[in-house]
């Protein structure tokens, strides 16, 4: 086996996001572009002679190609052994279980997560350490530097390696196993939740009631919007946000029947996954998933768990004779939606809800040791976390800032705003884990969706929350909104605006209370006196132009304001950050691409 020492020199622009490498994929196809970094990885880890790696991705374009590269640049880099994913295949969470299961040394993903895939789409690469979970930053810094120093990388000149047969082979004097991509995943999750539950929920095994107000009361819907497109609109948002017009407390859409859902996989990775797991282990009927073809571009599409681009669940949930429970995952399996019959879940409540109904879940019921949440996220399951006597973190952006925490014991459940919510059974945020741990909650309250949701606002008041997502505005633009903000600091503080006076302003930073590991300008906070909020960051994992996110947070502790609409109740806290940031003076755009 020949191995080629390739000389190459440095690009300059090969910094870590929120999460990993990602590029659009003409950036990776550059001669030594994978190659660079994939070296870069591989000196500042320095793994001992030996070590095994495990290996896989989303399956989006580009995908097997890397492997190939990958694989090849392993052998020679000391590596005594590589666990493929079949096919090249192993959603985000799947590898972090198979890094911690077989106790192997790290992993490199492949998956540029929710980012639209294709020849013409998003590629990423990123690595995570022995714990399972995305590596700190003090790991992705080393590798940005040495991706800046490097000239010349290791490979060996080989035939391409069978990947599509599980099975050992050789490559110089490392293994190749290739391994079935679903199995340890689904026998984890099986030993966090009832699966005999859900599965008498999912085959009629159990009759359902407990509704409060039968499907026969329900007042007419209104009609969705044909396509929700690139831009959702406030109609929209309003739409799936009316709980006092969606009201059905049943838990069945015919009495009796059994519990419908439907998982959208996005043609994304979660296809098999969910087949094996709803469908063979719980005994859903097939038509149960949807888009369950993993395609190299997504069909298109854009494999991202929201109400924009899941449309097609969206409709069918909001839909005559809707399923009872619609979750979507993305691109890479680590995000999810969660819809009830016409009712969407807010991310933020979702995490709330999971934590004060954790104690029904098997895998849980122990007990939580804390909860973490980043810090645009609502403050819903801090709420949680005080009637528990826990105590919840308040993190940066990222998945990889959960990481010391769940190691060290200090928190079981965490979650971000962005439809990721995870626990400490493996290192990464979980989609199929949440909408496990949902169906596990609702095949024991016999209650539906947003029953479930409502009653838990009457209980603990509710974090009114929306994110407004400007995507693919021109940098400078953006970069102008932020500075502004910086700006206006001294000026901001105690301005009243309204009923509302701001009570702090700054750009949050964070101290690991693990290593002690400080994260500066995390984004802006313009926090007032009743609690109110408004954050306003630049998005970390996006490829083109710039991302503004603006997320707005109120509470509402009277029960009869809980049903009115988020946008319209949000309004001042709207009006105040397109003011204060000249966001549509500086970027000309009058309205959001994504509203959640
Ligand atoms: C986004 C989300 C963030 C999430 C990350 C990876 O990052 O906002 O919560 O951890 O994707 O899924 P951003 O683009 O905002 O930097
Ligand atoms: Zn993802």
């Amino acid at each position: 086996m020949q191995v080629n020492t390739v000389t190459t020199r440095a690009f300059n622009d090969q910094q870590p996001g929120t999460s990993g490498l990602r590029k659009r994929v003409h950036v990776f196809q550059q001669a030594h572009y994978l190659e660079n970094f994939v070296q870069s990885i591989f000196d500042t880890i320095a793994a001992p002679p030996g070590a095994t790696l495990v290996l896989g991705g989303d399956g989006r374009y580009y995908n097997r190609e890397a492997i190939q590269v990958i694989l090849k640049m392993a052998a020679t880099n000391g590596y005594g052994r590589v666990l493929v994913g079949k096919g090249g295949i192993l959603s985000t969470p799947a590898a972090s279980c198979v890094i911690r299961k077989q106790q192997t040394y790290g992993g490199i993903i492949l998956s540029a997560s929710h980012n639209p895939g294709g020849p013409d789409g998003d590629f990423g690469i990123k690595y995570n350490t022995a714990n399972g979970g995305p590596a700190p930053e003090k790991i992705t810094d080393a590798i940005f530097s040495a991706s800046k120093r490097i000239t010349q990388y290791r490979i060996v000149d080989a035939a391409d390696i069978p990947i599509d047969a599980i099975g050992d082979s050789k490559l110089g004097d490392m293994t190749v196993s290739v391994i079935d991509p679903v199995n340890d995943y689904a026998e984890l999750m099986e030993s966090l939740f009832d699966f005999a539950a859900i599965h008498a929920l999912l085959t009629g095994g159990i009759t359902q009631s407990g509704a409060q107000t039968s499907d026969t009361e329900m007042p007419p819907l209104r009609p969705l919007p044909q396509s929700a497109g690139y831009a959702i609109t406030s109609d929209l948002a309003s739409v799936v946000d009316s709980p006092s017009r969606m009201a059905s407390g049943s838990i069945s859409n015919v009495s009796g029947a059994r519990f419908r859902i439907k998982f959208d996989a996005m043609h994304a990775v979660t296809g098999p996954y969910a087949r094996e797991i709803f469908i063979n282990r719980l005994g859903a009927p097939f038509d149960s998933i949807m888009n369950a073809v993993p395609l190299p571009d997504f069909g298109g599409g854009h494999p991202d768990p929201n109400l924009t681009y899941a449309h097609e669940l969206v409709a069918i949930l909001y839909g005559e004779n809707a399923p009872d429970f619609g979750a979507a995952s993305d691109g890479d399996g680590d995000r999810n939606m969660i819809l009830g019959k016409h009712f969407f879940v807010n991310p933020s409540d979702s995490l709330a809800v999971l934590a004060a109904n954790a104690h029904l879940v098997p895998g849980y019921k122990q007990g939580l040791s804390g909860i973490a949440r980043s810090m645009p996220t609502s403050a819903a399951a801090d709420r949680v976390a005080a009637s528990l006597g826990i105590p919840c973190y308040e993190t940066p952006t990222g998945w990889k800032f959960f990481g010391n925490l769940m190691d060290a014991g200090k928190v079981t459940l965490c979650g971000e705003e962005s439809f990721g919510t995870g626990s400490d059974h493996i290192r990464e945020k979980d989609g199929l884990w949440a909408v496990l741990f949902w169906l596990n909650i609702l095949a024991v309250r016999k209650q539906s969706v947003e029953t479930i949701v409502t009653e838990h606002w009457a209980r603990f008041g509710r974090n009114v929350y929306s994110r407004h997502d400007y995507e693919d505005i021109p940098t400078e633009a953006a970069n102008g909104v932020i500075k502004l903000l910086h700006d206006s600091f001294a000026q901001l503080k105690e301005a009243q605006f309204g009923h509302l006076q701001v009570k702090l302003c700054d750009d949050f930073s964070y101290v690991d209370p693990v290593d002690g590991s400080v994260s500066t300008d995390q984004g802006i906070r313009i926090l007032f006196t009743d609690g109110s909020r408004i954050v306003v960051r630049l998005s970390g994992t996006g490829t083109g132009g710039a991302t503004l996110r603006i997320y707005l947070e109120a509470f509402e502790p009277d029960v009869a304001k809980h049903h009115l609409d988020t946008q319209q109740s949000l309004g001042p806290l709207i009006n105040i950050a397109l003011k204060i940031s000249e966001l549509r003076e500086r970027t000309g755009r009058i309205q959001p691409t994504v509203i959640t």
